[in-house]
């Protein structure tokens, strides 16, 4: 990737939650810490992590749209310029698209075809075709998101995210609950993305996907990346990877045995288990 500026560059990164306690006794709970991770413009990163280990509050920091309850430390930036809160928000929807993990980010008030069309700067035919690529026909058009179904509304999230424009897409989880034709045309959406010079940031605790699309895996384990390894190398061989978790995570796969390893079995006090955590919404 050469000296090239990354598009993404999360340093350091850490997420802490301040909480009420027993006795109105403030407690902090730290859910991520010390995460490293650059995305450049023409490749896919994935972050692979069990459920709750908090990789779709890493997308919303990026976004700028956590809880207020939520601190951050470390460093987030944008080609090279840190992303104040403010900056997020001019750069969201517009530079950096959300596909988000849960469909109730649509905005119950629009109908599908002005979420397909909100950050088109010319909707032009472009709604049209991204609703006939996710097979939304014609009357999805005018149905507003409670006429949906869970799946045409993923659909409809992925949509408006690929007509964006972006120059970087975070995905939180594109495909759960959808056919697999629809999958393979959300996964082959995401490569063409790549292919245009965009950067794509997938997020998913299915691994086997992470080998399909992305070019480059973070295994992130509670909130640490414990390691970044090249997806085709990863895939090809456990032998490939550092970290006895990167590691129980190949073996547990099905085509690798099924192994419901435990990562305390490679010397470490971890379950390798990614557990699904999915939402099935179709
Ligand atoms: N507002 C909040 N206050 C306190 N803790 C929170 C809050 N929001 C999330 N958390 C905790 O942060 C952790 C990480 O959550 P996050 O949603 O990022 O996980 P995830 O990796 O995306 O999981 P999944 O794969 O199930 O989507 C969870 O344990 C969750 O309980
Ligand atoms: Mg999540």
């Amino acid at each position: 990737m050469g000296q090239r500026i990354p598009l993404l560059e999360v340093k350091d990164f850490t997420l802490q939650f301040k909480q009420y306690g027993r006795g109105l006794k403030q407690i902090e709970t730290r859910v991520i810490s010390g995460f490293t991770l650059d995305v450049h413009a023409g490749e896919i990163v994935a972050v692979v992590g069990a459920s709750g280990s908090g990789k779709s509050l890493l997308a919303h920091a990026i976004l700028g749209i956590l809880p207020s309850n939520a601190a951050t430390g470390g460093s987030l930036k944008f080609k090279g310029e840190e992303l104040s809160q403010s900056l997020k928000e001019r750069l969201r929807g517009k530079e950096i698209s959300l596909i988000p993990q849960s469909v109730s980010y649509l905005d119950p008030l629009m109908t599908t075809g002005k979420q397909i069309e909100s950050p088109l700067r010319k909707a032009a035919n472009a709604v049209k075709s991204v609703m006939n690529r996710f097979q939304l026909g014609d009357d999805a058009k005018n149905k507003y998101p409670f006429q949906l179904s869970g799946g045409m509304a993923r659909r409809v999230l992925i949509g408006t995210a690929l007509t964006s424009g972006a120059e970087l897409v975070i995905a939180d989880e594109p495909t759960p609950g959808l056919h697999k034709s629809m999958v393979d045309e959300t996964l082959g959406s995401l490569k063409e993305l790549a292919a245009l010079g965009r950067g794509v940031l997938m997020i998913t605790h299915d691994i086997d996907l992470a080998f399909v699309v992305a070019d480059r895996i973070a295994v992130f384990n509670k909130g640490l990346t414990v390691e970044v390894a090249d997806a085709k190398a990863f895939e090809a061989s456990p032998d490939n990877v550092k970290h006895p978790y990167s590691k129980a995570l190949w073996h547990a796969l099905p085509q690798n045995g099924f192994h419901s390893v435990r990562g305390k079995d490679y010397g470490e006090e971890i379950d390798a288990g990614c557990d699904a955590g999915e939402e099935d919404d179709a």
